[in-house]
This record gives C-alpha cells, structure tokens and sequence, in this order.
C-alpha cells in the first residue's frame, strides 16, 4: 500500500515491484481504530448508496414497530463486502463468504424471539430461503410432477423432503406475516459502512435491547472514490491517430505489463459503532483467521482495541463446526458433537450431520445479552 498516486496502472516491470514482501507497505502506521475525523472523511469522500433514503425510512418503521412490543431487535450482518475497480463497476475484489454464517443465525434469533435486520450482501444465503437455494440445494431436487389427470400438470414437494419443508414454511411465512424479519442487501464495501452507520442510528431508541451480530466478512483495503478509474480498465493504451482511437502496447506474456492496485485501508468502524453510533447495544463482533495459533490473539486484540463484549473467534477450515468465545474474562469453545468413524464414513464429515454449529452461538449469545440488560436494569434501579 503506498500512499498517492492513481490506484490501478498498468506499468512496466522495471517500475513495479511484485514481490509479495513488498505488497503491504509496513512502514506506515499500524491499524487504528477508527476516530471521529476518520468518519467524517470517509464519509463525505465517499458516495452514498442509492437506496439509503429508502432503507433508513424501512428501518425506522421496523424498530418502531418493535420497540412498541417491546421485542430485542438484532442486526445480522452476512455475507462478503466488494471492492470495486472501477466508478462504472466492471471487476471487484472479492472474499469467499456465502453468507451462511448469517443467514443460519438470523434463523435461530427468529427462534428465540427477536426481530431481525438482515443486513446482507446481495444474492447471498437468506434465513429459510438457503435451504433450497444455491448450488449445492438446487430447489428443483426438491420438487417431483404429481400424477396429472390429463391437461392439469401439479407439481409437488418430494415426499422425503416434506417435513422439513413444511417445517421450514411456516416458520418463514410467520417471520413474514408478523414482519419479523426485514431483509436489506448491500454489495460494496462502502454501501455496507453507510448502511451499518445508519441502521444503528436508527436502532437508538431500542437502548439495550439492541443487539450487532456481526458476521459480514467486511473488507480491510479499497480504492478511494478520488483514485477510482472511471471507465473499464483497459489492458493496453489507446491512443488517437487520424481521429480514430488505436490499440497500442497491448498487455501479454513478455510485455513486462501488469495490473497495479494500489488499495488505503479501511478505516477500523467498529470503535465508531461501540462508542458513538450503538453505545447502548450489545455488540458482537467476528474474527476470521487460518492460522490457528493466531485466533486467540486477534480476537483479544480486537476485544482490546473496539471495547465491545464479545469477539466469536473462528477458523476458516472448522468454521462449521468450532468457534471460541472470547470476552474480557474469558474464552470458551463452542463445539459440534462428533459424528463416530462409521457416520463420517471414514472422517469426511466432522460434526454431526444436520447440527448447525449456529444452534449452539445463538443461544449462549441471546443469554448473555439477556444478562447484560438485567445488569443495565438493576443497575439503574439501584443508581
Ligand atoms: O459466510 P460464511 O461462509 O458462513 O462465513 C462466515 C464467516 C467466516 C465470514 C464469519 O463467521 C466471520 O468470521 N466473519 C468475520 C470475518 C472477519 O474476520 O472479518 P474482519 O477481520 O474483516 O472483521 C472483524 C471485525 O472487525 C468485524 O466485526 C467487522 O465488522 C470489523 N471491521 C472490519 C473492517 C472494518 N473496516 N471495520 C471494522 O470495524
């Protein structure tokens, strides 16, 4: 990373430098969290998206609603946020979340009885829906033509599947019909931080009984709206001759050409959200990592650094199955049960079939939030 200068060129060998110890610029200071000025810059630089009039109005609605029935309300973020290269998006930087994580939680916050903002990236996994979407689910398997009586063709849930399938209707038609759960996509990096910003605002008048989950797997590094290249990015120059544009200095093996990309950090919002945008919620954060003599460590950093609650610490290879709990006292691993040697057929299958890993998080989240308002509440009492 290094600072000034256009984002993304295309450059000669000789003016590069490639090299994977040189990609971070270790230099500049360390990661801070984020402080008052940063947001500001961050947000006057960068647009809005479209759709934030309309969304605060929606959310507005909905906490409203709630707060009337005196019901917690969590906010669930999902899914990978994008980095986009170009003004007029053509290609973005990416990260692997479906957005399972999230979409399973909200499920069972449903459960145990909150209202749900399902803050997500777009066509990712959505609570009830992600048992019949996506690749692997394909909601065509599900489904089988019944007998017809000559013109009338019916079709019909499979007979193996129809329990859980009804199972899993109704729980999604009462999410609807008592209008529960309040589904809100974003895509970019910066839709998200506008997005999270102000839905938390407007969470404000449920104090306490506000909840952040969140699992959103947000981006560390983007291209500043100023850097941003407007159009396509091209693989060669043009160049104007006998007033028609011509193709010169193509990219290609031996060209020496390659694509730079030259990312800021993104400021660190979570110190933002614990202190000044939700400093009367619960807030629980998420730490990813691989290396697992790192995941303790990071996630007490992050505890260290943001002063929230609880950081859910987890590694990308046993993510479905393990996550550790980390607060200021303590950490405490959540576990799937293993399945035996004869139902892993031979260990491919780690926990228990059909257990989601979320159905033990969510609870040990809602009691804990639970205790924190009782201690919110007696304290007052007391004052
Ligand atoms: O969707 P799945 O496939 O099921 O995967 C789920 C998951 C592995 C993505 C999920 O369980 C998870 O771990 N999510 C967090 C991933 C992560 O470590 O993200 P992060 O390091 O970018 O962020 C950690 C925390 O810092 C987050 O709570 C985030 O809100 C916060 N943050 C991040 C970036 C930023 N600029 N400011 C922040 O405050």
């Amino acid at each position: 990373m290094s600072a000034g200068g256009s984002s993304i060129n295309t450059a000669h060998k000789t003016q590069s430098s490639p090299a994977i110890e040189n990609a971070i610029d270790r230099s500049a200071p360390n990661f801070t969290a984020a402080v008052e000025k940063d947001e500001t810059t961050y947000f006057d630089t960068n647009p809005p998206p479209p759709e934030l009039e309309e969304f605060s109005r929606i959310a507005e609605e909905f906490v409203n609603l709630h707060c009337a029935h005196q019901r917690r309300v969590v906010l669930v973020t999902s899914g990978g946020t994008t980095v986009p290269l170009e003004n007029q998006t053509v290609r973005f930087i990416d990260n692997f979340s479906a957005g399972t994580r999230g979409a399973t939680s909200a499920e069972y916050f449903l459960e145990a009885g909150y209202a749900v903002i399902f803050l997500h990236r777009q066509f990712s996994l959505l609570p009830y829906s992600r048992h019949y979407s996506h690749s692997t689910n394909c909601f065509l398997d599900f489904l089988s033509e019944a007998p017809t009586d000559g013109s009338r063709h019916t079709i019909v849930a499979r007979e193996e599947y129809t329990a859980k399938m009804i199972s899993v209707l109704r729980k999604y038609k009462h999410a609807k019909r008592e209008k529960l759960l309040l589904l809100l996509p974003f895509t970019t990096i910066t839709s998200y931080l506008f997005l999270l910003k102000e839905l938390a605002m407007k969470m404000r008048p449920l104090g306490g009984k506000a909840l952040f989950y969140l699992a959103a797997a947000v981006s560390d590094f983007f291209v500043p709206r100023e850097r941003m290249a407007e159009h396509k990015i091209q693989s060669g120059e043009f160049a104007e001759k006998d007033g028609e544009m011509e193709f010169i200095n193509p990219a290609g093996p031996g060209s020496g050409k390659k694509l730079i990309i030259d990312l800021d950090p993104v400021p660190k919002f979570l110190k933002r959200l614990v202190e000044s945008w939700a400093p009367e919620g619960m807030i629980v954060s998420f730490k990813l990592e691989t290396d697992p003599k790192l995941l303790i460590k990071k996630c007490n950093m992050a505890l260290k650094r943001y002063s929230h609650h609880l950081v859910i610490g987890n590694l990308l290879q046993t993510r479905k199955y393990e996550v550790v709990f980390v607060d200021q006292d303590s950490q405490y691993w959540l576990r799937l049960p293993q399945n035996t040697e004869e139902e892993t057929n031979g260990g491919k299958f780690a926990g228990k079939q059909d257990s989601e890993i979320e159905a033990l998080i969510v609870p040990e989240v809602v009691r804990r939030h639970g205790a924190l308002i009782w201690h919110v509440v007696a304290a007052t009492r007391s004052s």
